[in-house]
Formats: C-alpha cells, structure tokens, sequence
C-alpha cells in the first residue's frame, strides 16, 4: 500500500494540481528543453497527476515519438485528449515493472520526494534511459520557506507552527521534505553525468492561486493535524492567513536537476 501522505482521492486534488500547475509548469518546461528535447523522443513521465507536462512532452515530441505518462492514481488525468503516441498508465513507480526502456528522457516532478524507498526508485528510473538518455528530477525543498511579510509576529509564528507540523506529516508518511536539496549529490551517486540544476522560486501572497497549495494541503490532513496537536482553532487561523494580502511566504524552491546516462555505462 502506498502511504503517499496527499492521495489523489483526496477532493483537494484539483485545487493542489492547479497551483502546481500555475507555479511551476513554465520552469519546468524550460528545464525540460535544456536537455534538448527533440520531435521523435521516446519519454516517460512519472507520477504526471493532472498530466499537463506529460502533454506538453507530447507535443514536443509530435507522432514521431512516443509519451508515456504515468500514475499511482492516475484519474486527475484521464480527461485530457490525447494522441495516439501519448499514453496514460496506471503504475506504482515503486513496485510495477517499468512500463518500458530505452527513455531518451525520464520526468518526474514532486514524486520521489513522497516515496520511502526513493533512491531505490531512482536506481530504477536510471535504468529506464537509454546510454544518452536524460533524467530530469525536479524536487521540493521544503525546509526554505520563509515568511517575507506578515501582519504581525503572532501569524509569521502561527505559519510557522501549522507548516512545521505538516511536515511532521510527510515525515511519518516516508516522505523526506528535504529531498530536494539532496537530489543532485543521490543522482550523481547513480553514475550520471553532465548534471545541472536549477531552482524555483517565487513569492506567495496571500490570497493568491501558489498559497492555495497551502490550504489544500493541510484541509487533506486536518485531522492529522489536529491529532498531532495542532488546535482547530489554529487551523482556521492559519487558513484566514492564507487569504489576507498582508501576509506573503516564500514558495516552495522547486530544485530541477538533470543528469544524463554515460553513453558506455560504467559500474555503480
Ligand atoms: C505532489 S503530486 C505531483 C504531481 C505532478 N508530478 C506535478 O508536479 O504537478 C505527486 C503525484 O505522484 C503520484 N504518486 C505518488 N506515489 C506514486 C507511485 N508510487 N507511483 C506513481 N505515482 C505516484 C501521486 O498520485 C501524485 O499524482
């Protein structure tokens, strides 16, 4: 069973893949060109949820190639039109068999961050490229987002205290929200090689579509919340923050680093 902590059965799913779309899908799209993504590319997108970069790699690729596009829960995406090269799957990254070898380019965004056995994955994400082929991680690190205004001590503490005890949350849940200043040094410990990062990252003001992301997270896990100790009272503090003008947090840093498969493999 995964013990993925934001489980896309969740009613806040929408909301979560919308800000994450709003926030980060022109970054990442960059990053993604910076490998020279190229019309004929065979690719893999994992754990795609709403789905829009694994489309967007479709377009990029055109009929000439081929886009498999992956999920756990993959319903948030199934909506979408798609063409024939491009695929949808259901597929747990950590226990199914990959859904295919020989990736020019492997994409998975805010993934590996929530999986316990993460670099295990990772191991198998490599193994899925071609000698050549590019695997690009983009992570969160969640442990860099300070408040940049707030109308008062009292909510830059209460920010503070609910966020911190989110993140006990994902911790319990096998997730590391400090994966992402870690992916670099764990993909070049797999053997690829010509790796580049770089980081995103905006300022959030309240009321906004990137703070919403946020309050979707913690009205999943209110009662987790508060069995962990935080006072409802608290939550809807922290929830009435999120919409005033006056208080602004930085974003999660989203950390894109990609790396490539030697062209002759050599031993990990
Ligand atoms: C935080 S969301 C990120 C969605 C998307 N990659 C993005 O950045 O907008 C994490 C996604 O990973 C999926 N996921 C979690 N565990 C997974 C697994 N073991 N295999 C495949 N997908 C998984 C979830 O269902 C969810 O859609």
């Amino acid at each position: 069973m995964s013990r993925y902590l934001f489980d896309n059965t969740g009613a806040e799913t929408g909301g979560r893949f919308h800000a994450l779309e709003s926030c980060y899908d022109s970054f990442s799209r960059r990053q993604l060109e910076l490998t020279g993504l190229a019309s004929g590319w065979k690719c893999l997108e994992v754990g795609a949820g709403s789905g829009s970069l694994g489309d967007w790699l479709g377009e990029q690729v055109g009929g000439s190639g081929d886009v498999t596009i992956t999920d756990l829960e993959p319903s948030w995406a199934i909506p979408r039109q798609r063409p024939d090269h491009v695929r949808l799957l259901q597929h747990d990254i950590a226990r199914d068999p990959l859904p295919g070898e020989g990736y020019d380019l492997v994409h998975a965004r805010l993934v590996l961050l929530h999986l316990p056995d993460r670099l295990r994955v990772l191991e198998r994400l490599v193994d899925a490229l071609r000698p050549g082929g590019w695997l690009v991680l983009e992570e969160f690190d969640c442990g860099w987002t300070p408040v940049l205004a707030a109308p008062g001590q009292e909510a830059q503490d209460l920010f503070e205290r609910v966020h911190t005890a989110l993140m006990g949350l994902l911790e319990d849940a096998g997730a590391d929200p400090l994966w992402g200043r870690r992916v670099l040094a764990a993909m070049a410990r797999t053997g690829l090689e010509d790796l580049a990062a770089a980081t995103y990252a905006e300022a959030w003001p309240g009321g906004g579509t990137g703070i919403a992301l946020h309050r979707h997270n913690i009205d999943q896990v209110a009662e987790r919340l508060i069995a962990s100790g935080i006072k409802p009272g608290e939550l809807d503090g922290f929830r009435a923050l999120l919409e005033d003008r006056r208080f602004v947090v930085n974003s999660y840093p989203l950390i894109s680093v990609r790396g490539r498969r030697p062209s002759e493999r050599t031993d990990r």
